[in-house]
């Protein structure tokens, strides 16, 4: 596995491995994204609500790296006209599709069926490749599923050894739905913890390393967000060592629900 593999989605597309957040990545995001796709990412993690999306098209745009090669993901938020937004957002990035469009999160009623009618809509006419669903618990996406025959192809979720759940996991790999991996660094609450430290000792990484690893190695896509290029490099070389299934079992053990927002919005 390196910087350029990548997961198969239900619907017979691919997506990188990892991709780089860029909420908050408001120090010169245009140079700071095409900086990373110039040291190897390939997958960039947008919404309309970071403003972010213009800077992730141009650099995008302005890359060396052919259009295809590259990855983009938005999201449509809860009070858009879904079909609308997703026009919009794609012509904002001054790209012709996007890669994959995501319901930021649910609405407050309901599970957002108009959205993700919305967005069906815009995978048919191409506007986007694919499309999923953010921040939805499982009974959430069961309902969108059975209202309309279409089951999310990923659902990005607050994710890390710190905050997680096996129940989600499981149901994710039976119904073939891959989990991004948002916060994977615990927007770096939990990297002074000492079990991460003792781990990364022993593997001669980084803590932040590690949590990405770890994701890595259970099938799920980490999408760190870095402003700073030692974090951007440090992020992207965990490609040469491999977690022992014994010190995956003590990553698992680490989880206490733990979430930078607050809740993690799924059991
Ligand atoms: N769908 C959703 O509702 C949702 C919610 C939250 C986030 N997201 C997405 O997920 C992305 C990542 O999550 P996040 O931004 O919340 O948090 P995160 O990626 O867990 O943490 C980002 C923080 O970690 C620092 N950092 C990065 N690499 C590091 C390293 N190697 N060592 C030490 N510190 C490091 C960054 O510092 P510097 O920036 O200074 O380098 C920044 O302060 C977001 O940017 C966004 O794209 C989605």
């Amino acid at each position: 596995m390196d910087i350029e593999s990548k997961i198969n989605l239900r619907t017979g597309r691919r997506m990188p491995v990892m991709g780089l957040g860029t909420w908050q990545l408001t120090r010169d995001t245009a140079g700071t994204v095409r900086h990373a796709i110039d040291i190897g990412y390939r997958m960039i993690d947008t919404a309309s609500d970071y403003g972010t999306q213009p800077a992730a098209g141009e650099a995008i745009r302005t890359s060396n790296v052919p259009r295809e090669k590259l990855y983009i993901v938005t999201k449509i938020e809860e009070i858009d006209d879904a079909y609308e937004a997703s026009k919009s957002y794609v012509k904002e990035m001054g790209l012709d599709y996007a890669d994959l469009i995501l319901i930021h999160r649910p609405p407050e009623t309901g599970a957002g069926e108009d959205l993700w009618k919305g967005l069906i809509r815009a995978r048919d006419e191409g506007i986007a490749r694919d499309i999923g669903v953010s921040n939805y618990s499982m009974s959430l996406i069961n309902e969108l599923a059975s209202a309309t025959g279409e089951v999310p192809a990923v659902n990005q979720i607050e994710w890390s050894p710190f905050g997680h759940s096996m129940a989600m996991f499981s149901y994710c790999r039976e119904n073939d739905i891959v989990i991004q991996a948002y916060s994977p660094l615990t927007r770096t609450d939990r990297l002074d913890d000492a079990r991460l430290a003792q781990l990364a000792e022993k593997y001669k990484k980084s803590p932040a390393q590690l949590l990405l690893r770890w994701n890595l190695q259970l099938g799920t896509v980490p999408i760190p967000k870095a402003n700073q290029k030692p974090h951007l490099e440090e992020n992207i070389d965990i490609f040469d060592f491999e977690i022992s299934e014994e010190d995956m079992e003590i990553f698992g053990s680490l989880n206490e629900r733990y979430s930078a927002l607050g809740a993690l919005p799924y059991d």
